[in-house]
């Protein structure tokens, strides 16, 4: 089957590798589509650190065609959402309902016993987030898979799998946003345009929308934003005399840079919370001063997949979407054949899309 293997840096391939079947606890699934993620580039150029070769992909969504032994919540023919963090229920963190934290997939995109199921010219292939998506077929364990309803087309679907249910859970459950709150977002991809759409949901009366790229902007207006601030060296000085010298409520950082996770501190209130997101290099670092900080009862959080627990969260988003609250539809901007994933990986990086996803015919 055909998959976006990287070998060494800055590189993909889309290239033929070898899938083995199911064992005891895991599921197959024919992949129908898979999101494009600022987290899979970040696999290719080294920001994240991941053991090589890997195969891409951790937001996805498919039908099942195969399960293994003592799989009892899905069966051949269900579609899915698979999620980038596994669920066991049973570990430190998901009896403590911090199902977004589960500690039961192995480093290193390996299934639960620690092995592949996936092998090139003999060796073995990780697979991003024990999932790697960007394939025409998957075998992963059975406590990523989330069954859905077919009423949901499968490639809007997909989003839910990471960058809409961490974006969307960034506001609802990480940050908490209030009604009538007033909320900052720096960076408005995929996952920045999802924290927009959770901040109306959630009730915001002012959402900024800050970002680099005028497009970006604009489409932000249209999934919820009530002002658009063109980041550039009065960022700061602007957004807070345009909140009469107050600050946000909550500012949040969906880029993956420490000034700009400095900006979201800035820019939040006395009191507020500031809450990253974005996911940024080992090397980089977050200064916080050790007078101001405490003194202006701030929070800064970090945010782990929305602080989501998937198989309460993905049919809350999707019951969203079905309702016309949540806009999944306007998000996917385009769509690409596996062999074209070079250049969905090119468009992500030039800002073109909301989300690009990779389809499977
Ligand atoms: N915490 C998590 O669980 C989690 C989950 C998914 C993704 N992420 C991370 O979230 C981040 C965003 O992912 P994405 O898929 O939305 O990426 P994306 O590339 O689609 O979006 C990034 C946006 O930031 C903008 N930007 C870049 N530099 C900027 C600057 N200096 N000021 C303002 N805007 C700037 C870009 O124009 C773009 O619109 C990534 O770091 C990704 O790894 C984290
Ligand atoms: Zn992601
Ligand atoms: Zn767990």
């Amino acid at each position: 089957m055909k998959a976006v293997v990287v070998h060494e840096p800055n590189r993909i391939t889309v290239e033929d590798v070898q899938l083995e079947a199911p064992r005891a606890q895991e599921v197959k699934i024919r992949m129908a589509a898979a999101g494009v993620c600022h987290s899979d580039l970040s696999v290719i150029n080294g920001t994240i650190p991941y053991p090589l070769p890997v195969v891409l992909g951790h937001e996805g969504a498919g039908v099942v065609e195969e399960v293994g032994a003592g799989v009892t919540h899905t069966r051949p023919g269900d579609h899915v959402v698979m999620s980038f963090v596994p669920n066991c229920g049973r570990c430190f963190h998901c009896v403590r309902g911090e199902a977004f934290l589960c500690r039961a997939t192995p480093p290193g995109g390996m299934m639960l016993d620690g092995t592949s199921r996936l092998t090139l010219a003999g060796k073995p292939l990780a697979a991003f987030c024990s999932l790697g998506n960007m394939a025409q077929h998957v075998v992963c364990p059975a406590i990523s898979v989330v069954p859905i309803s077919k009423e949901i087309p499968l490639e809007v679907a997909a989003l839910i799998g990471c960058g809409v249910t961490t974006g969307v859970g960034a506001a609802l459950h990480t940050a908490r946003v209030e009604p009538g709150s007033t909320v900052a977002v720096i960076g408005c991809g995929g996952v920045g345009i999802a924290i927009i759409q959770g901040a109306r949901i959630a009730g915001a009366a002012r959402i900024f929308a800050i970002d680099v790229s005028d497009s970006k902007l604009e489409l932000a207006r249209g999934f919820g934003a009530t002002d658009t601030l063109r980041a550039d060296g009065d960022t700061l000085k602007t957004l807070t005399a345009q909140t009469d010298g107050i600050g946000v409520d909550y500012a949040f950082e969906a880029i993956g840079k420490g000034s700009t996770v400095e900006l979201a501190l800035a820019a939040t209130r006395r009191g507020g919370t500031a809450v990253a997101v974005g996911v940024g290099k080992l090397s980089d670092s977050i200064k916080l001063n050790a007078l101001a900080f405490p003194l202006s009862a701030k929070k800064l959080c970090g945010c782990m997949f929305g602080s989501a627990n998937p198989h309460r969260d993905f049919p809350m988003l999707l019951e969203l979407y079905l309702r016309g609250q949540l806009d999944l539809k306007g998000m996917v901007s385009r769509t690409y054949t596996i062999d074209e994933a070079q250049q969905a990986f090119d468009d992500l990086e030039r800002g073109v899309n909301t989300r690009g996803v990779i389809t499977f015919g």
